[in-house]
């Protein structure tokens, strides 16, 4: 850039208009920064993981409708969703209505599968950083409440939901452990979290940070009351299943008490 700047100021000299086309062409880049995805596929943008390469996917209606909400996705969501709905009878009868939040929840599809098949009185929650993402799952799930945020800075109280779902987003993430703490501590003790992830053993995409195995998920969730790693067929995902236990683990130590 310097380089050109330089290289523009001698240019500049020499040829008039040179500087004010440079300028108007940075602007236009500056202004139209989208624009330099548009020849790309949408799931070539996405690698980056940035939020601003999410809302640029989210945005993109045909391939959305088509392409990335394949059956493959929606038979995943409508696995765990039904497994959600089995662990759900696990929660007290007295958390009433159950509380629920889907992290990262993308086009809202899991949320939809939870309204629909849970059979307790439920109010549902969607994070995701994404704006475009969250737009769709709103008109897909109006009677949910959504949030445009991080998953590492989740905006509710400590020991707040009885089920925390975040599916295929962990693999994305820089810094996992710190997105599950988040998850882990706005889940009421006795709480559920379910996760789902590709297997990292067979999962080769360049656009994820992250590649576990069952036994490496198995460990990453140890400290958040791990119940279960099981692979999801035919798909070659894992799911976890986790139970916070009633000691908060942040609270073990005794100086940590009041
Ligand atoms: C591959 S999509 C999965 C969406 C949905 N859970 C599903 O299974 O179809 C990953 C989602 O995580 C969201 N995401 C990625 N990084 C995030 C972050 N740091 N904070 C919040 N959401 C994030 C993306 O916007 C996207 O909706």
């Amino acid at each position: 850039m310097a380089l050109d700047r330089v290289r523009l100021e001698s240019i500049g000299k020499a040829i008039p208009g040179a500087r004010q086309a440079w300028h108007a062409l940075a602007r236009f880049r500056q202004v139209h920064w989208w624009k330099r995805w548009v020849e790309k596929q949408p799931a070539e943008v996405v690698k980056s993981n940035s939020r601003k390469a999410f809302d640029y996917f989210f945005d993109q209606d045909e391939f959305i409708e088509t392409d990335y909400l394949c059956q493959a996705r929606l038979n995943l969501l409508a696995y765990v969703a039904e497994y959600c709905s089995s662990v759900a009878t696990r929660i007290d009868g007295e958390a009433n209505p159950l509380r629920v939040i889907d992290v990262g929840c993308g086009t809202g599809h899991l949320l939809l599968e939870l309204g629909n098949r849970l059979q307790k009185p439920l109010l549902l929650y969607g994070l995701d950083f994404s704006d475009s993402a969250v737009r769709r799952s709103r008109r897909l799930v109006p009677s949910a409440e959504f949030v445009v945020t991080s998953v590492y800075e989740i905006p509710y109280p400590d020991d707040n939901f009885d089920i925390v779902t975040c599916t295929e987003t962990l693999e994305h993430l820089q810094r996992p452990e710190e997105a599950l703490e988040e998850m882990f501590r706005v889940l009421k003790p006795g709480g559920q979290l379910v996760v789902t992830v590709p297997d990292g053993t067979k999962d080769d995409s360049d656009g994820h940070a992250n590649f576990w195995s069952a036994a490496g998920l198995r460990r990453l969730l140890l400290p958040y009351g791990v119940q279960r790693v099981v692979p999801v067929q035919p798909d070659g995902d894992l799911l976890a299943h986790a139970t916070k236990p009633s000691g908060h683990p942040r609270l073990r130590s005794d100086s940590d008490l009041p």
